[in-house]
């Protein structure tokens, strides 16, 4: 028996090395962790128990025979965050530069489809050259493979991916399906065709970092929704979107305990809408006063920035909270911002997290730009997302909502369960400017003074309808409210909606814009 148990120790050591010290060396002269060390961030403290350590590949081409690599070039397994049940892998670039084949990919499937079957979420690390060139085909079946299970697991157990190396070819498709896609500047990179790719095609000179960077995915194509500067700090910020989120759309979102007083009021909160309904305030800060600890944890940070999107709790039970943001582009709604958040509220709609929505929109954004670039569609988005919704909706209307975009952000309407707004509310057809010049363009034009009699119109206008009472004396507003009650009335009203129930016609799927 010693003797035996002296082999599994030696063979578990070398399973261990991965490619060997040498390539351990360059890949921490890249300034790169290896798999293991990722997942010890990754995951608690000694939990990591791996499986399929002794796999190889069965290739015997390219005299890929003599070169067996106890794993196959990613580590796989479970392990837990803050005591809670997650599958992993990791892809090690050490062996094969990660490369993906046959048998590498029959791992990455089985941990996912154990964890399909026991409810817990999937972290894929990646760090790959894409698929291993020696496989041929069995390598682009084994990317099909995890494509198709990626697919069977959305809205069935939360998906996250890390890029932290390369990512390039068709590889980069089971990210994009996956829930958060999180970066790191300077060691990850993600595209469909590489810059040598690119240079023969358009002839384009571009740089890894230029093509396809964390910056870039996370500020400019919104294909990351976390950019970080370290691997640690990417690793940590995934344990901590994970104590956001349910282990899979059967269970509820974890609820922590709740030190922020309930009951808080704010005073602050009645001096950060401007009188002038023309000046911008940052939604943040309105947040950041209503929610426990004043804490947002951001999706999607940098990405169409004139709508803010981000987990926080309100009396300890975990919201997705969808705002406007005044700062940016008056917070107008605009193509990506509508794919932003559609794509918020449908991930937050499939694991039972209640919505709450900030409101301050002046409406869909103008121009040629815009319609070609396909606003109807993509604003449908927006208004289907919330629509479908059946999870508890909350809305506070803190000043616009006008046109198309009132009805879009969570209105009655759209089935929102618990609307308000504030005294500083103006909820119309369209702001009073473009509502006067439309309703009285003779008189205008008539007038001795057009500019004067344009101002005593908008004013007219302002007074009669640019507030919240005409909402609210047809019930589209269930209260117009103190500024200063906000996070207290927001969370009397989540506490009865914790127990909401509300169903959509049953169907095979629904048929979003996309
Ligand atoms: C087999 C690979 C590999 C691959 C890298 N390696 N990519 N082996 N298949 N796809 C090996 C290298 O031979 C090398 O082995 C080791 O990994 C490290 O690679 P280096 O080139 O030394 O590293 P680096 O300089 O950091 O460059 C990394 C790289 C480059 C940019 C990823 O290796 C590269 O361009 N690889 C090919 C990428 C690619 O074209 N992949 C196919 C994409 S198409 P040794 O033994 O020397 O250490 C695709 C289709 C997917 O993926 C379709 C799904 C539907």
């Amino acid at each position: 028996m010693r003797e035996k148990l002296e082999l599994l120790e030696r063979l578990r050591r070398q399973s261990e090395q991965g490619g060997g010290p040498e390539r351990i060396k360059a890949q921490h002269e890249k300034g790169k962790l290896t798999a293991r060390e990722r997942l010890e961030l990754l995951l608690d403290p000694g939990s990591f128990v791996e499986q399929d350590r002794f796999v190889t590949h069965r290739s015997t081409d390219f005299g890929l025979e003599d070169q067996k690599i106890l794993g196959d070039g990613v580590v796989t397994g479970y392990g837990t965050i803050d005591g809670r049940l997650v599958y992993v892998f990791a892809q090690d670039f050490t062996v094969f530069g990660g490369s993906l084949a046959e048998a590498h990919a029959k791992k990455i499937c089985k941990i996912m489809d154990t964890a399909m079957r026991v409810g817990a979420p999937i972290i894929g690390l990646n760090d790959s050259g894409g698929a291993r060139i020696q496989e041929g085909v069995l390598s682009l079946g084994g990317y099909a493979d995890i494509f198709l299970r990626n697919t069977l697991a959305s809205g069935v157990v939360p998906q996250i991916s890390a890029i932290l190396g390369p990512c390039a070819g068709g590889a980069v498709y089971s990210p994009a399906i996956t829930d958060f896609v999180f970066m790191v500047r300077g060691i990850s990179y993600m595209f469909v065709t590489g810059p040598n790719v690119v240079k023969t095609v358009t002839h384009e000179e571009v740089t890894n970092e230029e093509l396809g960077g964390a910056d870039v995915h996370g500020s400019v194509s919104g294909v990351a929704h976390f950019v970080y500067d370290t691997e640690a700090e990417c690793l940590a910020s995934i344990r901590k979107l994970l104590s956001f989120l349910p282990s899979n759309n059967l269970d509820s979102p974890p609820v922590k305990e709740c030190t922020d007083p309930v009951d808080r009021r704010e005073e602050d909160l009645l001096d950060l809408v401007p009188d002038n309904p023309n000046k911008p305030y940052d939604m943040h800060e309105v947040i950041r006063r209503v929610v426990d600890d004043g804490e947002l944890f951001e999706v999607h940070r940098d990405y169409a920035a004139n709508l803010i999107v981000g987990f926080a709790r309100l009396g300890g039970h975990p919201v997705g909270v969808i705002a406007n943001q005044p700062a940016v582009l008056a917070g107008v709604l605009d193509i990506n911002a509508s794919i932003k958040g559609a794509r918020f509220i449908r991930f937050c709609d499939a694991f039972n997290i209640p919505l709450v929505t900030f409101e301050d929109v002046p409406g869909f954004l103008p121009g040629t730009d815009q319609e070609h670039g396909g606003i109807i569609k993509h604003g449908a988005k927006l208004l289907f997302a919330y629509a479908e919704a059946t999870v508890p909706k909350l809305t506070v209307v803190t000043r616009k909502a006008y046109g198309g975009a009132y009805d879009v952000m969570s209105s009655k309407h759209v089935r929102g369960d618990y609307n308000v707004a504030w005294p500083t509310a103006e909820i119309a057809v369209m702001g009073p400017q473009g509502a006067a010049e439309i309703l009285f363009r003779r008189e205008i034009a008539q007038a001795p003074d057009p500019q004067a009699k344009l101002e005593q119109l908008v004013a007219e206008y302002r007074e009669k309808f640019a507030h919240p009472y005409h909402a609210a004396a047809l019930g589209f507003l269930d209260d117009v409210i103190d500024p200063r009650d906000t996070r207290p009335r927001l969370i009397s009203a989540l506490r009865t909606l914790l127990t909401k129930r509300d169903r959509n016609p049953p169907k095979k799927h629904d048929n979003i814009p996309l």
